[in-house]
């Protein structure tokens, strides 16, 4: 199977698992529902499922029981970008190829329809019925993750930042959840430690791969390809690899970083060839 096809037969399932969740909503504002459908089932890669998935199938060789983890995973994803275009952080106005939550349905709607996801996150983690998958989760996506990230993203703004500081910057903000992604489908399908080193290393390179990756694009990509608005960053102002070391150094320190993350699945050998087209995905995608 292709790398393109592994997605996209990742994201049907995925989608089919998220539409169910968000059927059974009956008691939600009508508004409140469409608002959170109108980010959720809009053209994402759904990448982070497609870990979850990959992983749970690749140590137990089947993904059923990550599918709630997966679903979870992009809810927080989801939630996540919703509230990096609002007005107080990146002021975005198109993602994932549609104008912003918060141009269509407002601010206040786009908050709510954020906190929305991020706690039906943790009701549909529940499923798992493992206390540390979740909280692996909550620790991916907060103080210390993503959220925490996202802090020192905005308080980077028209500063002059070290190499250190801004790879600890995306470890956090884009990192965390990709190297939770694929933590947890490895942990539901019962890896080995072995297993589950090896591909924690990998994703730690494979996240950060990640966010190179889309810094390039802000400013050297294709917006139309992309759904979302190029320049963004330098307008801005913000700490990027870009930014900081050039676009040339950023592609050569990609280069590193794939290096990297392929090393680190040595040790799994051919069971891990999926991930290894994965990360070659990342480092070459143009959207
Ligand atoms: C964008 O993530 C935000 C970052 C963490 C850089 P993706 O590029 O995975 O966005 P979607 O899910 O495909 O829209
Ligand atoms: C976002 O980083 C990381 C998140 C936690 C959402 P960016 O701000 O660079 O993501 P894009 O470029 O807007 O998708
Ligand atoms: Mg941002
Ligand atoms: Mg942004
Ligand atoms: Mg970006």
């Amino acid at each position: 199977m292709s790398v393109k096809e592994f997605l996209a037969l990742k994201a049907r399932k995925t989608e089919a698992a998220l539409e169910d969740y968000v059927s059974s909503w009956n008691d939600a504002p009508p508004l409140l529902v469409e608002a959170v459908r109108y980010s959720l089932f809009a053209k994402g890669k759904r990448l982070r499922p497609a870990l979850v998935l990959g992983a749970a199938e690749m140590a137990s060789g089947d993904d059923t029981v990550a599918l709630p983890a997966a679903c979870a995973l992009e809810m927080i994803h989801t939630y996540s970008l919703i509230h990096d275009d609002l007005p107080a952080m990146d002021n975005d106005d198109l993602r994932r190829g549609l104008l912003t939550s918060h141009k269509v349905y407002g601010e206040a709607m786009a908050i709510l329809a954020g906190d929305a996801l991020l706690t039906m996150a943790f009701d549909v983690l529940t499923e798992t019925r493992f206390p540390e998958v979740i909280r692996e989760v909550a620790r991916a996506a907060g103080v210390a993750g993503m959220v925490g990230g996202q802090v020192v993203d905005l308080k980077s703004e028209g500063e002059t930042i070290g190499l250190d500081t801004l790879r600890a910057m995306h470890r956090q903000k884009t990192g965390a959840l990709i190297r939770v992604s694929v933590r947890v489908g490895a942990i539901l399908g019962d890896a080995s430690n072995e297993q589950l080193e090896s591909l924690t290393r990998y994703a730690e390179h494979l996240g950060l791969a990640f966010q190179i990756t889309d810094d390039i694009l802000d400013a050297a990509g294709d917006a139309d390809a992309m759904g979302k608005n190029t320049g963004s960053d330098a307008a801005k102002k913000k700490a990027t690899y870009v930014s900081i070391v050039g676009l040339d150094e950023s592609r050569r320190l990609l280069h590193e970083t794939v290096e990297h993350a392929l090393k680190a699945l040595e040790p799994l050998g051919d069971r891990a060839e999926m991930f290894r087209g994965l990360m070659h995905y990342v480092a070459e995608r143009k959207s």
